[in-house]
């Protein structure tokens, strides 16, 4: 996803999403992932409203494509380390491949023209391959984390971490100050 072109139908906008604007951090790997997963759920769901204005749209597309973006490699990054672990083969694989298929999903979302018809059925299957990725996570991978890894408590703050720095590295289609994204 990292450096993935703008397509023609986007456009750089005076103001960008609000989600991630400094917050409480939260010391738990689920808090973290569940935080995420939510804001995720709320950006694509304003992108399905066919009363949005364009520029809104284009806002809300570009919280998605920073936070979606850094959520998958942050976790990508923090769970390959476990990716031979007996009992978490499948579980990471897994995760793997849900965020191959965000990434596509996010790919055609990004090259439709705001508010079409195409572009609310994007919206819609990226929407519904988060939800699920987000039930997986929570109810089935979180669990296998805790129970398999000593070190699990240590997981919250190196997904924060890798998170912060894969923000840091993406390019906004609108202005960000960085101090805002720590949490
Ligand atoms: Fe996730
Ligand atoms: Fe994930």
């Amino acid at each position: 996803m990292r450096g993935m072109p703008l397509c023609p139908p986007q456009h750089t906008v005076p103001t960008a999403s609000q989600l991630y604007l400094c917050r409480y951090m939260p010391t738990d790997l689920l808090s973290l992932l569940r935080r995420d997963h939510t804001d995720l759920q709320k950006e694509l769901t304003q992108l399905l409203d066919p009363t949005a204005s364009v520029a809104l749209l284009r806002s809300s597309l570009d919280g998605v494509r920073l936070g979606l973006t850094a959520h998958a490699e942050a976790e990508d990054i923090v769970l390959s380390r476990y990716e031979s672990v007996p009992g978490l083969e499948m579980l990471v694989a897994q995760a793997r491949a849900a965020h191959l298929a965000q990434e596509h999903a996010l790919s055609a979302l990004v090259c439709s023209r705001p508010g079409t018809v195409t572009w609310r059925n994007h919206a819609a299957h990226l929407r519904d391959l988060v939800r699920y990725h987000a039930l997986q996570e929570e109810q089935t991978l979180l669990p296998a984390l805790r129970a398999h890894l000593a070190d699990y408590p240590q997981l919250a703050g190196a997904f924060a971490t890798e998170r912060l720095r894969q923000l840091a590295m993406l390019q906004p289609s609108a202005p960000y100050v960085m101090s805002q994204l720590a949490g």
